[in-house]
């Protein structure tokens, strides 16, 4: 018997806030080559403020507010992000501060995650993802562990004016990503 389809809904995390990011570019071409059952919200994360416990204890900010329902509702997260000095950006683990805290009523434990990201140097951000995964962990979010989506070089790939990244082996590395997170936010809602 052929199993149903449902709807599934993704979170979308971009770490770049310029308008010509290639990070952007990357996030755009996951969303094109998705499988068709997927949904997509992206949520902003470039003003929500620092994290501050006691901000938080006397009301938590409503950008912080969209972020944790968003992902609650969220089937799976997609973080698509450069790596500056090595690490991921502030924004990016801010975003994740938030989310975890407090961890009895975060929504980011057990939720299934895909990281990204695009560099014009070789690496492709390795070690960004690599630190976002330790942060991952601590957190008890569900990491998928590969295929890694690490574009380097990504200035050869795609032109600063063009929105998606079309170079052909990107694209087949992509398809099999999206392919991949599909069945792991699959598997672990079994
Ligand atoms: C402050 C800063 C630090 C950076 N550090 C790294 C790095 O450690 N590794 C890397 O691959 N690229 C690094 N880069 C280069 C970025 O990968 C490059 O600027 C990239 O285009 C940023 O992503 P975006 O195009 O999505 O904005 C750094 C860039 C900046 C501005």
């Amino acid at each position: 018997m052929k199993r149903e389809v449902l709807l599934m809904e993704i979170v979308l995390l971009c770490g770049s806030l310029r308008k010509q990011s290639y990070n952007r570019k990357l996030l755009n071409t996951i969303k094109e080559h998705a499988p068709s059952h997927w949904t997509f919200t992206e949520i902003a994360i470039d003003r929500i403020p620092f994290y501050n416990a006691d901000v938080e204890e006397r009301r938590v900010p409503d950008e912080v507010t969209v972020l944790k329902e968003g992902l609650t509702r969220a089937d799976g997260v997609i973080i698509v992000s450069p790596e500056y000095n090595n690490g991921m950006p502030a924004v990016v683990k801010n975003a994740l501060d938030w989310a975890a805290s407090p961890p009895q009523e975060s929504p980011l434990p057990k939720k299934p995650i895909a990281l990204a990201g695009a560099s014009p140097q070789g690496a492709g951000t390795v070690q960004a993802q690599t630190q976002l995964r330790q942060t991952l962990i601590a957190i008890d979010a569900y990491v998928m562990s590969g295929p890694k989506l690490l574009v380097g070089q990504v200035h050869t790939r795609v032109e600063v004016e063009d929105e998606q990244i079309t170079e052909e082996g990107t694209v087949k590395r992509i398809k099999k990503y999206v392919k991949a997170f599909d069945e792991w936010i699959t598997t672990l809602s079994e």
